[in-house]
C-alpha cells in the first residue's frame, strides 16, 4: 500500500525537480527487515490501566523536583534476546544512505507526508532528488513494525539496538558506502545512542537539544491518553501501555507553532501520520546515559526555534550546551532559529530545513 502511495507522491513531486523525469525515478519499496537484539531491559513499575493512571503518571513525570521518581525498579541482570520485524521503506540509488528515525506519537509517515499538496514537506523525495538513498522505518511497536509489549520491549536501549541492526542492513543489503543517521525528537536520541555505539558518517538531529530540562510542558500539554480507549477502531489491538495525545489541539500545542504551519497539515499529522508510543520509552530514555563523547561523526543539530519539548518554546541560546556534548566530533553545527515548532518538517520552513541538511552533507563530502 505504502509503496504505491509513495510512487504517486514521487510522480507528483518529479515535476518540481527539473532534471528528474518519471523515467529516472528511483524505485521505492516497502520491506520487512528481521532483526535480532540482545539488550538488558528496565523493569517498569508503573501500571497504566485507565486514563486516571495516565494522569497520575504525567504528574509524576512533571512535578518538582524534576525526574523523580521515575517508574523504574531496576535493570535485568542479563541480556534479553528478541526477534522483531521492522517495517521499512527503501528508496533511491545513491551511495550514501540516510537512515531516518521518527519521534514519539509519529510514524515513518513523518518523512513522507502523503496528502495532496504534501510535496514540499516530503523529506524522502527531496533526498532522492538530491542523490541519496533512504531507509525509513517504523520503530518497534509502531505502525508496520512488530507489535511488542509496551513495557518490556518498547524501551530506548532496545530501539537503539534495532537501529544498529538497520545500519548493518543498509551497508550489507543496500550497498551503502556511507550511512547518515537522521532523527526527529525521540528518534534523535535513538540516533545519537546508535552513533555512540556504531560508526556512521554523519548525524543529523532535529527536535532535539540533548536536555530534558524543558520536558515538562510537553508531557503536560500533550494530555496523554490510552490509545485503545481514545480510538478503538485504529488502536484497539494495542495494549493499555500505548499512549497518544488527548486531541488535535494537544498535538498542535506539543508539535506545531503558529503562524508557521498550515492547520490542514497539523490535522493530517494528528489523524493520519501519528501513531501511539509505549509507556516504556520515556522512563528508559530518561534513565539512559548516552555517551555523546563516543560520537566521532560530524553532527548537525537543526531546530525549529519554538520547539516545546526540546527547548521549552525557544531554542535561541540553548544549543551552545547541546554542541558541547559532542566532544569528539570534528564538526558540530547548530541552527536554532528556523521559524517552526517541534515537527520541523511539517512547517512552512521545511524546504529551507531540507536545504540546510543537504548543504551540511555536501560540506562533509557526503
Ligand atoms: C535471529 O535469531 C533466530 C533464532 O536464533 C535465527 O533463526 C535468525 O536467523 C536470526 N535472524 C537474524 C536476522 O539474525
Ligand atoms: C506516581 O507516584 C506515586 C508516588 O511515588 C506512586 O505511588 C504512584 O504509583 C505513581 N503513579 C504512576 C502511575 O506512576
Ligand atoms: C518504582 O521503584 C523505584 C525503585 O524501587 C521507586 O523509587 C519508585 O518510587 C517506584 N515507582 C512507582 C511508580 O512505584
Ligand atoms: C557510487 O560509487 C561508485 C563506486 O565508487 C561510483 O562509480 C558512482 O559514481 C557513485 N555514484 C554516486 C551517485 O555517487
Ligand atoms: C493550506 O492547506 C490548504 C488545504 O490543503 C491549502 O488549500 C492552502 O493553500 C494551504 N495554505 C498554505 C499557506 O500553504
Ligand atoms: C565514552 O566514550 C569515550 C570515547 O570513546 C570513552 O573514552 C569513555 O570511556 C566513554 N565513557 C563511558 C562512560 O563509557
Amino acid at each position: 500500500m505504502c509503496s504505491s502511495l509513495l510512487v504517486l507522491g514521487l510522480a507528483i513531486t518529479a515535476s518540481a525537480f527539473s532534471n528528474f523525469g518519471p523515467d529516472t525515478l528511483p524505485a521505492c519499496q516497502d520491506v520487512e527487515i528481521p532483526v535480532n537484539v540482545s539488550v538488558a531491559r528496565y523493569i517498569l513499575n508503573a501500571t497504566v490501566e485507565n486514563d486516571w493512571d495516565v494522569a497520575a503518571l504525567a504528574l509524576n513525570l512533571t512535578r518538582r523536583p524534576p525526574g523523580v521518581p521515575l517508574p523504574v525498579a531496576g535493570l535485568t541482570s542479563t541480556l534479553v534476546e528478541s526477534s522483531y520485524r521492522i517495517g521499512a521503506t527503501l528508496c533511491g540509488k545513491g551511495n550514501a544512505t540516510l537512515v531516518l528515525t521518527h519521534g514519539i506519537i509519529e510514524s515513518k509517515k513523518y518523512w513522507n507526508p502523503d496528502f495532496p499538496g504534501g510535496e514540499k514537506y516530503n523529506f524522502i523525495t527531496a533526498a532522492i532528488a538530491t542523490g541519496y538513498s533512504v531507509l525509513s522505518y517504523d520503530r518497534i511497536g509502531v505502525g508496520s513494525s512488530s507489535k511488542v509489549s509496551s513495557s518490556t520491549d518498547a524501551q530506548f536501549q532496545v530501539q537503539g539496538a534495532v537501529l544498529n541492526e538497520l545500519v548493518a542492513y543498509a551497508r550489507k543489503e543496500m550497498d551503502a558506502q556511507k550511512v547518515v543517521l537522521f532523527g526527529h525528537s525521540y528518534g534523535s536520541y535513538i540516533s545519537a545512542l546508535s552513533a555512540s555505539q556504531t560508526a556512521v558518517d554523519a548525524v543529523i538531529l532535529t527536535g532535539f537539544s540533548g536536555s530534558f530540562a524543558n520536558f515538562a510542558p510537553f508531557v503536560a500539554g500533550a494530555g496523554f491518553r490510552i490509545a485503545n480507549l481514545q480510538n478503538p477502531k485504529r488502536w484497539g489491538h494495542l495494549d493499555s501501555g500505548y499512549l497518544t495525545t488527548s486531541d488535535l489541539f494537544a498535538t498542535a500545542y506539543a508539535y506545531f507553532t503558529e503562524p508557521y504551519f498550515n492547520h490542514s497539515v497539523a490535522e493530517w499529522s494528528h489523524y493520519v501520520g501519528s501513531e501511539p508510543f509505549a509507556i516504556g520509552e520515556l522512563p528508559s530514555v530518561l534513565k539512559t546515559q548516552i555517551n555523546y563523547s563516543a560520537i566521532e561523526a560530524p553532527v548537525l543539530v537543526l531546530q525549529g526555534q519554538y520547539d516545546v519539548s526540546a527547548c521549552g518554546g525557544d531554542c535561541v541560546g540553548l544549543l551552545r550546551d547541546t554542541a558541547a556534548l559532542f566532544k569528539s566530533s570534528q564538526t558540530v553545527k547548530t541552527v536554532d532559529n528556523l521559524p517552526a515548532g517541534h515537527n520541523l518538517n511539517l512547517h512552512f520552513a521545511a524546504p529551507r530545513a531540507f536545504e540546510i541538511v543537504f548543504e551540511f552533507l555536501r560540506d562533509q563530502h557526503l
